[in-house]
């Protein structure tokens, strides 16, 4: 009986949380447009003589609307194929919808201006409209989805975890607890036929399905939180990072040595058994593919809706390199050496997933990396472990060593790459609770991980950036800290 009603509890968390990153999501294109009409707004307010010196404004202006409609048309259609319109509608069914202070108005300036920039869309005769066709995409995926693993859950305590997903009948990769509800049909979802004219002409027409659709008008002009909409942002910044050949210097920078050393520390691996390999907070998952095709039967494990959604689209729903298009750098204007810089299209995936070669047992495990791993299953059942960029975001870092090293085999290596930037460093500021935030420093860590048997081998400092626009003018450099270490046998 108590367990039915935690589990009711934790139903509530979870779907409350998926609830407000996809809210997120679909409130994308109106922050975004909010943004663009205040720098119209301030363009406005100039002097006739300085509007003469800088005519060209209100034509950038424009252009950043399509760049902002571009990506809404991908955000859009990740959400669709991926059937959240389905869980959205059980979500409805089965609590009020969204509180996002919809007023029952779409004449409002947001909607309109999206509705007026899709018109202008459609009307224009250069654009090659993008057919959604709603027929073929399963059929359109001959390769195996990445499986999401299964364990015991434990429950979220933070709007933004969630527990486990599974695979629906289809293979999709969805939150159990949102699916429970809702069945999610592929013949919804939607393949995309683009062509390389359509995203270079800049303009491009688009139909998102009619449920989807409505909802996404129902969000607009929103009460998502900013800082949720940031996080959108973030994730279009992680595809750069991870999935397009900009991305590549900083992949070079991180991914690199951790996929060297992993091949040094691992020499064959074309055996019967391949070695195992687990990569708490796996981001977009790009670092855990790369680890698959070297031939390791890997694990992702995130615990982010935001990442865990467009992550399954990469690997999952993709269907060519360079098939997407989207426009990651406009949302500051800081920091650009020219408006073309800063408007430029971006091209993703460099490496198309499904024919990347990955290892067979390739899989995203969806959970706190605390939770999933203490369970007693884990112990001792990875041959490496691999964390980039992760280790900071602990509550308490001794307690994630502790269980990397519990669940690392005798023998087994662990490679780290990443700084100190302890996540909830600043959470005092901005979060009522007290959160607990251990921050150490990188020697103490060290002697932390002694204590549970991890002895250093390597060691070195390695400079990298973390989703940085390589054109900016302003750079954030860090000093990573880079190791190996290996479990006393
Ligand atoms: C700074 S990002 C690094 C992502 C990726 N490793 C990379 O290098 O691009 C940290 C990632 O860890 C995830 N994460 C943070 N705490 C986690 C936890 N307790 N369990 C699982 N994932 C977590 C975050 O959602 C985020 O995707």
């Amino acid at each position: 009986m108590e367990d039915i009603e935690i589990s009711k509890i934790d139903q509530e968390l979870e779907i409350n949380a998926l609830r407000r990153v996809i809210g997120a999501y679909l409130d994308y294109s109106a922050a975004a447009v909010e943004d663009a009409q205040r720098w119209e707004r301030s363009y406005s307010k100039l002097s006739p003589s300085h509007k003469a010196i800088l005519p060209h404004l209100p034509k950038k202006y424009l252009q950043l609307r399509r760049c902002i409609s571009k990506n809404a048309f991908f955000i859009l259609n990740m959400l669709q194929v991926q059937g959240v319109e389905q869980i959205l509608s059980s979500l409805i069914a089965y609590e009020p919808p969204f509180d996002m202070g919809y007023d029952g108005s779409w004449n409002n300036i947001n909607s309109h201006d999206f509705e007026t920039e899709q018109h202008e869309i459609e009307n224009n005769d250069e654009t090659l409209s993008r057919n959604l066709d709603s027929s073929n995409h399963s059929e359109a995926i001959d390769r195996p989805e990445y499986a999401c693993s299964h364990a015991v859950a434990n429950y979220p305590t933070e709007s933004e975890r969630m527990c486990w997903h599974e695979q629906d009948s289809n293979g999709h990769f969805l939150p159990s607890e949102a699916i429970s509800n809702s069945v999610v049909t592929p013949s919804e979802s939607q393949a995309i036929h683009g062509s390389s004219e359509d995203l270079q002409s800049g303009v491009e027409s688009f139909q998102v399905g009619g449920h989807l659709d409505s909802l996404f008008r129902r969000v607009i002009h929103s009460n998502v939180p900013l800082a949720d909409v940031d996080k959108v942002r973030c994730i279009v910044r992680n595809i750069v990072r991870d999935w397009a050949e900009e991305g590549k210097v900083e992949r070079d920078q991180c991914y690199k040595p951790i996929l060297e050393e992993l091949q040094l520390a691992f020499p064959s691996r074309n055996g019967e058994r391949p070695p195992t390999c687990l990569v708490p907070g796996a981001g977009l998952a790009r670092l855990a593919c790369e680890i698959s095709r070297l031939g390791f039967m890997t694990q992702g494990n995130e615990f982010s809706y935001y990442m865990l959604i467009c992550s399954s689209f990469i690997l999952n729903h993709t269907q060519a390199p360079m098939e997407w298009a989207i426009h990651p750098w406009i949302h500051s204007n800081c920091n650009s050496r020219s408006d073309e810089d800063q408007l430029r299209p971006v091209r993703f995936p460099d490496l198309h997933p499904g024919s990347a070669g990955i290892t067979d047992g390739f899989s995203m495990c969806a959970g706190d990396f605390v939770e999933v791993y203490s369970h007693p299953s884990q112990t001792e059942a990875w041959d490496a472990i691999v964390t980039c960029f992760f280790l900071d975001t602990a509550h308490n870092i001794a307690e994630y060593i502790e269980i990397l090293s519990r669940v690392l085999k005798p023998g087994g290596v662990w490679i780290n790459f990443g700084p100190l930037l302890y996540h909830f460093a600043d959470a005092h500021s901005y979060s009522p609770e007290d959160e607990m935030s251990i921050e150490l420093s990188l020697e103490d860590v060290k002697k932390i991980a002694l204590h549970y048997g991890l002895k250093l081998k390597k060691e070195k400092i390695v400079e990298t950036t973390y989703t940085a626009n390589m054109l900016s003018m302003m750079q954030n450099r860090y000093f990573a800290a880079f190791w190996t270490m290996v479990k006393e046998k």
